[in-house]
């Protein structure tokens, strides 16, 4: 048994959390790789999910069995893969943002619990944009600002440090695998968005935040008032 330090900040991740452009991202590699020659699926698609876009191309050119490419080859690779992905992302309004997303942060903020994001994308600032949500966060950390991806813990660690909380006081909503790992490496418990299986390490999995009402997410994630031991 364990007794856990309440929770006083919450660490979402963006892409697949917050809004469905983990989708967007899938379908500009997939023409990518479409380009080149080679087909891209959705599960090999899963180890791209939390990692920067250059390993999430290096990723994708090993899948094909390319090797024979120089940086600068890759860098503008990458770079039209991001334009694709920037045209899925200009069609991006409130109404994209996931069901329960509002209402779970809107909840979290009326109990004094900070909000942050914790993204490995240079197009965050776009997206928090687009969707009208970056009012409801009180800091954004995202692949403007890290040097290292995940599954490092560094945009977590930042994050958590922006809202002024103790790693084990922070709990983290995220869809990747590399997420999970990274906010376990910072101390931080971890709520999976998605697939329970591939997200085997989370604390729990949710499939979407629709599941729980944000009362009893707060109560199960250990927020104010909730003091809990937990069997680890
Ligand atoms: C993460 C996505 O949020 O951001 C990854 O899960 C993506 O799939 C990474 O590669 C970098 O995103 P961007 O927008 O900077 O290419
Ligand atoms: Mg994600």
């Amino acid at each position: 048994m364990l007794l856990t330090q309440r929770i006083e900040a919450s660490i979402f991740d963006l892409d697949g959390v917050i809004v469905d452009t983990a989708r967007y991202h899938y379908l500009a590699w997939k023409r990518l790789a479409g380009e080149l020659g080679f087909a891209f699926s959705e599960r090999e698609n899963e180890q791209l999910k939390g990692v920067s876009r250059l390993e999430s191309l290096n990723l994708l050119l090993q899948s094909g069995g390319i090797t024979d490419v120089t940086d600068e080859q890759r860098q503008s690779l990458a770079s039209r893969k991001n334009e694709w992905y920037k045209e899925y992302l200009a069609t991006l309004t409130p109404a994209d943002v996931l069901p329960g997303v509002t209402a779970l942060l809107e909840y979290l903020r009326s109990r004094d619990i900070r909000t942050a994001i914790a993204s490995a994308s240079q197009n965050a600032p776009l997206i928090l944009e687009k969707t009208g949500v970056r009012p409801l966060f009180d800091a954004v950390v995202d692949g403007n600002s890290i040097t290292r991806a995940k599954p490092d813990p560094e945009v977590f660690l930042q994050a958590a440090r922006l809202l002024g909380a103790a790693p084990a006081q922070c709990i983290v909503f995220e869809d990747a695998e590399a997420g999970v790992e990274g906010a376990l490496r910072a101390g931080m418990g971890v709520v999976g968005i998605g697939d329970a299986q591939r997200l085997g390490r989370a604390r729990f999995t949710l499939a979407s935040f629709r599941e729980l009402a944000p009362a009893e997410l707060l109560a199960r994630i250990g927020g104010p008032g909730t003091m809990r031991g937990e069997a680890e």
